[in-house]
């Protein structure tokens, strides 16, 4: 495939991702508490998810009919192919039940395991935040950059709490060392959204521990494409199937892994 095959695929998920997002934006406060089904303890799921999922699933087969997919909600068959799809039709589910207006559907394409197409829309404020492999990032047709800011002084910096809370110590511990070299922290509850905002420059670094490919292929990318740096905690590339991301202006990157890593009480 080519670059403008690449463009084409992601000009022609953007209406289904529009369309997605309006069904979502329009049950919010529709959602009884009695159709809220706890995966895990703070995981919860609705009709809301499954059928968002359901509707981009239909679609994105319309486009690339030889395409595999991973989904969150599992309901089409988990196959991953040369082509795959990797989609969590509902980022920020937790915002979305109680009404906090920022959530989003992120949709990431692999080819022969390299994502090569990357959008997330945020549903509420109908941004469509897109990428493809060595064609820049995107923001509802401009083009975005990541922030130029060098110093972690200089720098708001977003991170996820992980919902195992056998976690905690080890979470707090970074964060202590966080809170005091930087200017502010963030905790959004959408991690599509921190990434896509790495891109566009609001935010210098974002990282979290515990996730999924859903979670991270789309924004990954876009990241990336904005002149940003995606690694894992080990400054590795095992970021889509390893669980834990740090994704920054590429600036202040080392500085924010060396918080990360170091045992030390700095
Ligand atoms: C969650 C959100 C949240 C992050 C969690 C994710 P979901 O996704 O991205 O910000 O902290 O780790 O699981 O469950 O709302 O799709
Ligand atoms: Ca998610
Ligand atoms: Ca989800």
């Amino acid at each position: 495939m080519k670059h403008k095959d690449y463009q084409s695929i992601c000009e022609q998920v953007i209406p289904l991702a529009k369309s997605t997002g309006s069904f979502i934006k329009n049950e919010l406060q529709k959602v009884e508490t009695t159709q809220i089904i706890a995966k895990e303890a703070n995981s919860l799921v609705s009709y809301v998810d499954k059928t968002a999922e359901e509707m981009l699933v239909e679609g994105l087969s319309k486009i690339l009919p030889e395409a595999g997919f991973i989904t969150e909600e599992s309901t089409t068959i988990q196959n991953q192919k040369s082509i795959t799809w990797v989609v969590d039709p509902l980022d920020g589910t937790n915002n979305f039940l109680h009404g906090i207006p920022h959530f989003a559907i992120s949709i990431g394409c692999m080819i022969d395991g390299q994502t090569m197409i990357g959008l997330v829309e945020n549903v509420y404020y109908g941004e469509t935040f897109y990428a493809w492999k060595g064609g820049g990032a995107f923001l509802d047709g401009n083009p975005i950059r990541v922030s130029t800011t060098t110093s972690l002084a200089g720098s708001i910096i977003a991170t996820g709490f992980p919902y195992d809370r056998s976690l905690v110590p080890s979470l707090l511990k970074v964060l202590g060392r966080l809170l005091k070299k930087v200017r502010g922290v963030r905790r959004f509850g959408a991690a599509a959204l921190d990434l896509v905002n790495v891109a566009a420059g609001r935010l210098e670094g974002y990282y979290e521990t515990t996730l999924n490919a859903w979670d991270v292929t789309a924004g990954a990318l876009i990241v990336e494409e904005a002149g940003g740096k995606v690694t894992d905690y080990e400054g590795e590339e095992n970021f889509i199937f390893g669980g834990n991301i740090i994704a920054t202006n590429a600036q202040i990157h080392n500085q924010l892994l060396q918080i990360l890593k170091s045992d030390g009480d700095q």
